[in-house]
């Protein structure tokens, strides 16, 4: 078997859709091969993960360096090196420059945790409870120079029932993020879901006019 889909992975945390990635290679349910983990903060504890699985990992740490495209250009040289397929942002909490998303064209994804358009940036949870919103979710987009603006290609939705908090959301969002991050990746592996170089998006030889839904 091949080795599939050669993926670098960026993390700024707890990793844990890096481990979903992880444990869905090691099942054999997603065909490609983490050819290296960054991450912008030392302390990570992704990168725990990682090396607990004997991945190759990287630091580059933001504060080293005075100004985004400085550090920007250290990750690239980086990436370059490890000739990626696919840059898979898995909790990366940095804004990446536009000159870093031109090198990489049509071949960054993000997860963000909510249906985008509706609530880019940060805090969505808490936002989406202040503004009574009965559902929220999911969203793995690819990645262009403005700040989670790319097409989407999978949503996952879950309700907000009375009551919940910002760590229930967060529950929620997780649970599906570890199942459709995995499944996107598989899906790409097979071809079955292909980003063209006009950054267009097929699934089963089809345009994608909107966002595929997930259904677990
Ligand atoms: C995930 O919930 C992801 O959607 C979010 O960070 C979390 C990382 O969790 N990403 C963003 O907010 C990007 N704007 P993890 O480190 O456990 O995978």
């Amino acid at each position: 078997m091949s080795s599939g889909l050669v993926l670098a992975i960026l993390i700024s945390g707890s990793g844990s859709n890096l481990q979903a990635i992880i444990d869905a290679i090691e099942a054999g349910t997603l065909n490609a091969r983490i050819a290296t983990v960054v991450s912008n903060n030392p302390d990570a504890y992704g990168l725990q993960r990682a090396i607990r699985h004997g991945l190759p990992v990287k630091v580059i740490n933001h504060r080293d360096y005075a100004k985004r495209e400085l550090y920007d250009a250290e990750l690239r040289r980086h990436l370059q090196s490890v000739a990626p397929d696919l840059i898979v942002l898995a909790g990366y909490m940095r804004i990446l420059s536009a000159g870093f998303v031109r090198a990489f064209e049509n071949r960054i994804l993000n997860i963000h945790p909510a249906l985008l358009p509706a609530y880019k940036g940060l805090d969505t949870h808490q936002r989406a409870l202040a503004n009574a919103e009965k559902e929220h979710g999911v969203s793995i987009h690819l990645v262009t120079a403005e700040l989670d603006d790319g097409p989407v290609l999978l949503q996952g939705r879950y309700p907000i029932e009375n009551g919940d908090s910002v760590s229930d959301l967060q529950v929620k969002g997780h649970q599906l993020e570890h199942q459709m991050y995995p499944a996107v990746l598989r899906w790409i592996s097979e071809n079955k879901l292909v980003i063209d170089d006009n950054g267009q998006i097929h699934y089963e030889q089809s345009l994608l006019e909107n966002p595929l839904q997930y259904s677990a």
